[in-house]
């Protein structure tokens, strides 16, 4: 078909390809979630079931989302970690960027009931988003442990600060008694005035989640004699393991390979 006069507004779109062979990261991230985690009633500083609904919503966009190879997330944040040689719309920025945004906040709201059958989801939630490009496995390790490192600072500061809310001070008083304290003298004052041990909380809570493909050994049927036939095939599977040290991705080298 012949282009018509009005064809050259095209001409004022901008390039927005992402550098070749670089591994994609998108982040996401709740957008007021100070305000609608209390608008729902969120448990704090965590709430276990806020957390398994956005890991409901990262498996499925790994389901959905073939070349997403690694997620990890915390808090109201996720990071998508598409594989390097992606060809997912071209590498377009803005497609990849709305496309999981979208996608992911879809899923939010369609699986919401399922987590919270008794509380109605008063507003829509929204998430933003960013696409970084990182030109090594290297950087992309100290992406995600930059984030874990994150999760494990706020959380240890989280978990005192509303240990001492609860235990009837103000917040401005737990505020400033945390204020310039470090993570040995946190961990003490859970300890000591709590007696609570920070390393018996849930990891969900400690390390965040990560979401990946990983081996699983399915019994397809059972032979005439009663043993057990396995297949193994790759699963979309949840864990709440530390991904700073250098172990995870030596026992994980398929993830990012
Ligand atoms: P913007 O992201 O800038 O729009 O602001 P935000 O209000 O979402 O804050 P931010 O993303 O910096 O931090 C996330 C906030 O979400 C936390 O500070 C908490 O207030 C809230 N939040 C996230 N997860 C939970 C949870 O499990 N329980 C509770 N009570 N609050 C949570
Ligand atoms: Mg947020």
């Amino acid at each position: 078909m012949a282009n018509s006069k009005y064809e050259y507004v095209k001409s004022f779109e901008s390039n927005d390809k992402l550098m070749p062979s670089t591994w994609i990261v998108v982040r996401i991230d709740g957008r007021g979630f100070k305000k609608f985690s209390e608008d729902h009633g969120f448990d704090k500083p965590n709430d276990e079931q806020a957390l398994y609904l956005m890991n409901a919503c990262a498996v499925s966009m790994l389901q959905e989302f073939p070349d997403i190879v690694f997620a990890y997330g915390v808090s109201d944040e996720y990071s998508f970690i598409f594989r390097k040689e992606t060809q997912f719309y071209q590498r377009r920025s803005s497609k990849i960027l709305s496309v999981t945004v979208s996608f992911f906040t879809s899923v939010y709201v369609m699986k919401w009931k399922e987590f919270f059958p008794q509380n109605k989801l008063k507003y829509p939630p929204t998430f933003d988003g960013r696409v970084v490009c990182y030109p090594s496995t290297t950087i992309v390790q100290d992406y995600l442990a930059w984030r874990q490192v994150d999760c494990h600072i706020n959380n240890l500061n989280n978990t005192c600060y509303w240990m001492l809310v609860k235990s009837g001070k103000s917040k401005r008083e737990a505020q400033d008694f945390l204020e310039g304290t470090q993570a040995q003298e946190k961990n003490e004052l859970l300890f000591q005035q709590f007696n609570l041990n920070y390393n018996t909380l849930p990891a969900i809570f400690r390390k965040g989640s990560c979401v990946f493909r990983d081996k699983v050994e399915d019994i397809v049927k059972y032979t005439e004699c009663g043993d057990p036939v396995k297949r193994s095939r790759l699963k979309v599977i949840t864990y709440h393991c530390d991904i700073i040290e250098k172990t995870f991705w030596d026992k994980h080298k398929h993830i990012l390979r």
